[in-house]
């Protein structure tokens, strides 16, 4: 089986950034778990059903799977040919994925995906749920986090980036509340495994983490230190 690097931890804690720059050095493939799970969530805001019953919810997601673009990274993501690789990166569409990512019909159906993105020569994987769930056998776990309030400031960030206007009074509810209900679900709780190690980047920039993050990786792949 290819090698798997899980990266986990709460919203906007910086998992893409590192999840990216990891694979690229490594030539690995990416996964961004996420992107499935706000997809899912598009089309069931679409389709009025964030609140309907599993059945109802099993039966659209088999009827309009999300897509993702044939790229190695999976960056471009689609649903029924279209291209919502930036719809799917609202406040609203990520606050209805952690409504809906609790349902066993979602989790179940998007299982089968994030594991096929498992090949040859190995998988930089991000989500809540990689080393727990997904890829119990990762060869890495990292659980990245920062405090409340600087992951609200750097959400405020990409998003100003983005030409979104965001409160971050709003920002820090949404994202507590986001925590919340990914740490308190019964399916796939957010939560460190045993086997993680935690990172904590409230007081570093994206270059400290990067050296981190990489260093931890070198430990486990030692002959990838040279490069
Ligand atoms: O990482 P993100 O903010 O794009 O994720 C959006 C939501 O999707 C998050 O609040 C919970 C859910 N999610 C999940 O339950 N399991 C994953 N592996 C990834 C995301």
């Amino acid at each position: 089986m290819s090698p798997v690097i899980a990266i986990d931890g709460p919203g906007a804690a910086g998992k893409g950034v590192i999840a990216r720059y990891l694979a690229e050095r490594l030539g690995w493939r990416r996964l961004d778990s996420g992107a499935l799970y706000r997809a899912v969530s598009l089309s069931l805001l679409r389709a009025d059903l964030v609140h309907a019953g599993e059945t109802r919810i099993a039966a659209q997601l088999a009827r309009h799977p999300p897509e993702l673009g044939s790229a190695p990274d999976g960056e471009a993501i689609y649903l029924d040919g279209e291209d919502v690789s930036a719809a799917i990166r609202s406040e609203e569409v990520g606050v209805a994925a952690s409504v809906v990512a609790p349902l066993a019909a979602v989790r179940d159906f998007l299982l089968p995906t994030q594991r096929s993105f498992r090949k040859a020569p190995g998988l930089v994987a991000e989500g809540r749920d990689m080393a727990s769930v997904v890829f119990p056998d990762a060869l890495l776990g990292i659980y990245l986090t920062a405090s409340p309030e600087e992951r609200a400031r750097r959400r405020h960030k990409q998003l100003k980036q983005k030409g979104i206007n965001a409160n971050m009074r709003d920002l820090i509810r949404d994202l507590s509340d986001r925590d919340q209900r990914d740490s308190a679900r019964s399916l796939a709780p957010l939560k460190v495994v045993p086997h993680a190690v935690v990172l904590d980047t409230t007081k570093l920039d994206i270059r400290q983490t990067r050296r981190k993050a990489w260093r931890l990786v070198t430990k486990v792949c030692p002959e990838k230190a040279a490069r």
